[in-house]
């Protein structure tokens, strides 16, 4: 039976969720075993309690919009079952780091880094942001969590990063881990607070290069592109 624990108890938050991430989240705790989803002629593994990119578009997104990674150290944050971070790969990324705070996505970008016969070049580690993570990256990605309320278990962290904790340690540490030349890609939505989020990059030490938008399945994403200068 699919638990919904969503939002614990945020009566007194002042963040909502969109109205499509409750019945995403029922989708995704249907599954109790592991499943598949094919996308741009990959097979993807899903376990059960990962964000799912059969029931969420954020992630085609991004792989839609990757800047070039051809022989780039690449560093994904939040990788979820590894859509990304395999993408990424198949484009001719030198090395890729995939990161998530949700040990099951973890173990799920690492199945399927092995599937496809990554593993040489390909990693995934538990860490919250960049606190496991050290060295500097050609490219670093991160699809973020687009509510800012309180989430009730791992899988929740997907869409809920309570009062943004997340997002500004990411504005906050970035300038640590990427190189001189190198890009910065997040993925936001005006389903989140874009106040918030504008304002993270203002003070941040990254410059716009490009941003893309579009609205599918009834809510809108966002796919920014920085550089260092
Ligand atoms: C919106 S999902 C993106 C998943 C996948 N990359 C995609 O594009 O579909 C955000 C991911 O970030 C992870 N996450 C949330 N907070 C995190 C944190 N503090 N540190 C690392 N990962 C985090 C979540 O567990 C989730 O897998």
């Amino acid at each position: 039976v699919p638990r919904v624990l969503l939002m614990r108890d945020n009566s007194n938050n002042r963040y909502q969720l969109h109205s499509t991430t409750k019945p995403y989240l029922d989708m995704v705790r249907k599954h109790v075993e592991p499943y598949t989803f094919t996308l741009n002629g990959e097979e993807i593994l899903v376990l059960p309690g990962v964000m799912s990119p059969k029931y969420d578009w954020a992630g085609h997104y991004m792989i839609e919009n990757l800047p070039d990674v051809r022989d780039a150290d690449v560093l994904e944050v939040g990788s979820g079952c590894g859509l990304v971070a395999m993408a990424a790969y198949r484009r001719g990324a030198r090395r890729v780091l995939a990161t998530d705070i949700n040990p099951v996505a973890v173990e799920n970008t690492r199945l399927n880094f092995e599937r496809i016969g990554a593993q040489h070049a390909c990693e995934a580690i538990l860490s919250d942001m960049f606190e496991d993570v050290s060295g500097q990256f050609d490219v670093v990605i991160f699809n973020a969590p687009y509510h800012g309320c309180a989430a009730g278990d791992d899988l929740e962290k997907g869409v809920a990063d309570e009062n943004y904790r997340a997002l500004t340690a990411f504005f906050r540490d970035i300038h640590q881990h990427i190189k001189s030349q190198g890009r910065v890609v997040v993925g936001f939505s005006s389903s989140g607070d874009h106040d918030l989020f504008d304002g993270l990059v203002k003070e941040s030490s990254l410059r716009l290069v490009t941003s893309v938008e579009d609205t599918r399945w009834g809510y809108q994403c966002e796919v920014h592109t920085f550089d260092t200068s």
